[in-house]
């Protein structure tokens, strides 16, 4: 129970990784409100759902509120929704960029928004963004993807920076995943899936668990000491 009385934010709880952090969480003894845009695929008696759209500062706001009317804190965020809107730069609208910034980057920003300064003024918090190896190194076809997951890690190092400058114990850390197998893998053909597979030190694509097992332990307090730092999860992988 490494989670005994926190309260968790998870972003795209529904299904994937935001599935397995939310559960892993809930199992460690948090209570966890997973949000997220569609309904949730599973049912879990910790794991309470909020349908918000994380790209709307409005919205974002009021489940702020919320938070803090019924909980009157929140301990973890994991900042984790996220989309694709793949094309080759030549040919990619507008449409594609803007959306893809706006929730895998804006998204993110106006959670930390709402939640960072509370967790500073509280003196303790833990927040984990969910980055990409593709952040890390690029991917042809994903220049607005890689453009938001490295601008994540930025916000991660800046975060850890602001929300402990005067004394808090607020940490702020990414973790880059490499390929997980998700439905965001699904829009990928199957000959890449495997070449992917073959860039890793370990010959095959991660499960949402290992990335859940990461975020556990940034969350809580046996990394008493990491901030500031992107947890590369993804087999070895160099793109
Ligand atoms: N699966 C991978 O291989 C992989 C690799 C690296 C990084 N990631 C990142 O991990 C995160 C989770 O990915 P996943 O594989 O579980 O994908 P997924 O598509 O299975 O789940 C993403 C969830 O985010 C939700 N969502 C999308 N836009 C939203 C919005 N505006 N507001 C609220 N919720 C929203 C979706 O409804 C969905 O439930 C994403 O940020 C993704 O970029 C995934």
């Amino acid at each position: 129970m490494r989670l005994q009385n926190k309260v968790a934010i998870v972003t795209g709880g529904a299904k994937g990784l935001g599935q397995a952090m939310s559960e892993l969480f809930a199992k460690h003894g948090a209570k966890v409100i997973a949000v997220d845009m569609m309904d949730l695929t599973y049912s879990h008696p910790d794991v309470e759902f909020y349908k918000l759209n994380v790209a709307n500062s409005d919205d974002v706001a009021k489940f702020g509120e919320y938070v803090f009317t019924k909980y009157g804190k929140a301990d973890i965020l994991v900042n984790n929704a996220g989309i694709t809107r793949d094309a080759m730069t030549r040919k990619m609208t507008d449409e594609q960029f803007d959306l893809v910034i706006s929730v895998n980057l804006k998204g993110v920003f106006n959670m930390t928004r709402v939640f960072g300064p509370k967790m500073e003024e509280a003196g303790y918090g833990s927040i984990i963004n969910i980055s990409s190896v593709v952040g890390v190194y690029g991917n042809i076809g994903q220049a607005n993807y890689a453009a938001s997951k490295a601008g994540v890690i930025g916000m991660t190092k800046s975060w850890a920076k602001e929300f402990a400058r005067k004394g808090a114990n607020v940490r702020c850390n990414a973790i880059a995943p490499g390929y997980i197998m998700t439905d965001m893998m699904k829009t990928v053909p199957e000959d890449l899936l495997k070449k992917f597979a073959e860039l890793t030190m370990l010959k095959r694509l991660g499960q949402p668990h290992e990335i859940a097992d990461a975020a556990l332990y940034l969350a809580s307090d046996e990394a008493s000491y990491v901030t500031g730092q992107v947890l590369e999860v993804n087999g070895g992988m160099r793109l």
